[in-house]
Formats: C-alpha cells, sequence, structure tokens
C-alpha cells in the first residue's frame, strides 16, 4: 500500500514503517474519538438550561474498570513489541553489507565507496543491496535523510553513526539535511541514485578515480607510523591488530569492549581512554592530526585485517 500522501516505498523495511505510522495513527485517530466524542456530547447534553437528569449515574464495575485498563496496556505494548522490532531489524546491519562513508560537513553531503569512488551531495547505489552509511560530521550535528528509504540519522561530530538500507527500486530520490546545521541548512541536500547492479559498477568507473578506503588505511597504516608498533616491533609492546575487529577486547580496568568502529576510531583519537589489559598506555593522539576521512580509511582498513567470519561488531 502506498499512501499518496508518503513519499515512495524504496527500500526493504519502508513498508513496516508505513504500516506502524498508520496503525499509530489509527490507534490514535481511535482514542481521540472515544474520550474527545463523549466530552462533546456530555458538554451538549448537559448545557446550562437545559432540563436533564443530572443524578450520579451508577458506579462502575471492577469488571468494567479492569476492562478499559487492560485493552489499552495490551495494545501499547503490542505497538511496543512491533516498533522495536522494527528498530533492531535497522539497527543491525549483516555482516556482508557492502559500507559506504559518509562524511557531513557545512554544508555539504561527501561520500565514498568501498571501491574509492567518491562523491558530493550524491548518492549512487546498486539495488538489491545491503548497503551500511558509517556516518560522521566533520564540525556540528546534521541528519541524514532519505524519505524514501524512511531512513534518518543523525550525524555527531567525534563520533560515528551507522544505518543501513536496502534499495528496492530504480529511480532518483531526495536526500536531505534533517537537523538545522546553520545558515545554508537548507542547500544541504542531494540526490540518491538506485541504479541496477550492473549500471552501478559502470558507473564507479566513470570520473575521478580514487584509493579505495582500505588501501588508502593500509597507507597510512605505514605513513603515520601504527606498524612501527602495532607490527611485529620489540621495542614498543603495542596490541597487535590482526583479528581485532569485532572482537572482545579486555582493558586494564577490568571492563571488556567489543572492537567496533567507535571502538577503533577512540583508540586512534584517545589512545588513554580505554587501555588494553597487559599494556602500558604509551601512544600518542592522533587527535587534530588526521582529517575524518583518513581516518575512516583507517577504520576500513582494520576491519578488512580484522573481519571474523560470521561475527562482526554490529
Ligand atoms: Cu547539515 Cu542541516
Amino acid at each position: 500500500m502506498n499512501i499518496p500522501i508518503l513519499p515512495e516505498q524504496a527500500s526493504l523495511g519502508a513498508r513496516e514503517v508505513d504500516h506502524l505510522t498508520i496503525a499509530l495513527c489509527i490507534l490514535t485517530a481511535f482514542f481521540v474519538a472515544i474520550t474527545a466524542g463523549p466530552i462533546l456530547y456530555f458538554a451538549f447534553k448537559y448545557r446550562r438550561g437545559r432540563v436533564v437528569d443530572r443524578r450520579h449515574g451508577p458506579i462502575k464495575t471492577l469488571r468494567f474498570e479492569v476492562t478499559w485498563t487492560i485493552m489499552p496496556v495490551i495494545l501499547a505494548l503490542g505497538l511496543f513489541a512491533w516498533s522495536a522490532k522494527a528498530y533492531f531489524e535497522q539497527r543491525h546491519a549483516p555482516v556482508n553489507a557492502m559500507e559506504i562513508h559518509v562524511i557531513g560537513k557545512q554544508w555539504m553531503w561527501k561520500a565514498q565507496h568501498p571501491q574509492g569512488k567518491r562523491e558530493i551531495n550524491a548518492l549512487h547505489l546498486p539495488v538489491g543491496v545491503p548497503v551500511k552509511m558509517l556516518m560522521t560530521s566533520q564540525d556540528v550535528i546534521h541528519s541524514f535523510f532519505i524519505p524514501a528509504f524512511r531512513m534518518k540519522q543523525d550525524v555527531l561530530p567525534h563520533r560515528y553513526t551507522t544505518e543501513w538500507m536496502v534499495p528496492t527500486k530504480i529511480g532518483t530520490y531526495h536526500l536531505f539535511c534533517a537537523e538545522y546545521c546553520g545558515t545554508d541548512h537548507s542547500r544541504m541536500i542531494g540526490t540518491v541514485t538506485v541504479m541496477s547492479k550492473a549500471e552501478y559498477e559502470q558507473w564507479l568507473t566513470t570520473g575521478e578515480q580514487a584509493e579505495s578506503p582500505v588501501l588508502a588505511g593500509a597507507r597510512l597504516f605505514q605513513q603515520l607510523g601504527c606498524s612501527g608498533c602495532h607490527v611485529g616491533s620489540n621495542v614498543v609492546r603495542a596490541p597487535q591488530l590482526t583479528g581485532v575487529y569485532g572482537s572482545v577486547v579486555p582493558l586494564q580496568d577490568g571492563r571488556s569492549v567489543i572492537a567496533d568502529e567507535r571502538y577503533l576510531r577512540d583508540s586512534i583519537l584517545l589512545p588513554g581512554a580505554e587501555i588494553v589489559a597487559g599494556y602500558d598506555p604509551v601512544m600518542p593522539s592522533f587527535q587534530g592530526r588526521i582529517s575524518e576521512e583518513e581516518l575512516m580509511a583507517l577504520t576500513a582498513y582494520l576491519k578488512s585485517i580484522g573481519q571474523k567470519e560470521g561475527g562482526g561488531a554490529p
């Protein structure tokens, strides 16, 4: 079902979001009707000057009280369960999802494809392929919004957020920034083009070609000197990073963390925050020394040498 006031449904899950919205609207309308309706009716019936029976009516029974309490509770919990299911499905990207890096800045969207191709205020996607967006902001809070996919996710500075979807329909759709982010917020818009897999492959080869994030990350890993300590060094004892991504890392303070993108990012920028158990806090911070693109490239490289079969961070 596609209601004309709603945007097109162009992703897996869009239909469910719509059904949920419609169900909420119908329920809300129902409860407005059965509460506001009698209020209006009684206001009319018992208006001043009208001759009516104004004695108190019969006291309600326990059965009546229990019924009207239980029914809405069941309805509310049912809606909660339904939306929680939809939410969890939207949160957890499949491990094989193609990863696109998105950086928001005043006032544009920059995207980079796994093969290296970059684009600005545009996003080209193959139809039917699960895509995961790894997103961050270079300055203020933005919000990545594709109405046709029913996806909207805040994009925050100093932090990664993710979102995933499967485009289901070839076509061109709107891309918005949905968080007021300054003077030209309303111009921070673009297009999403969903194309066939073959057309997407073809598109990747057009225009300016760039190094893939994984290759760029591998290069940076050498250039920034990460490999000096993290690869078989006997001068400085540093954790080896092969297989780290997606694993559980025990920390010095007794906690354990999952080595997801957040962990990799923070370990590079705030190396003193989560020291791996058994190691000394000797790593320098790279805060202010590398760009968001470079960080994402390093993260992509560390993931490429760390992906465990069937595992992976959420
Ligand atoms: Cu970016 Cu509004």
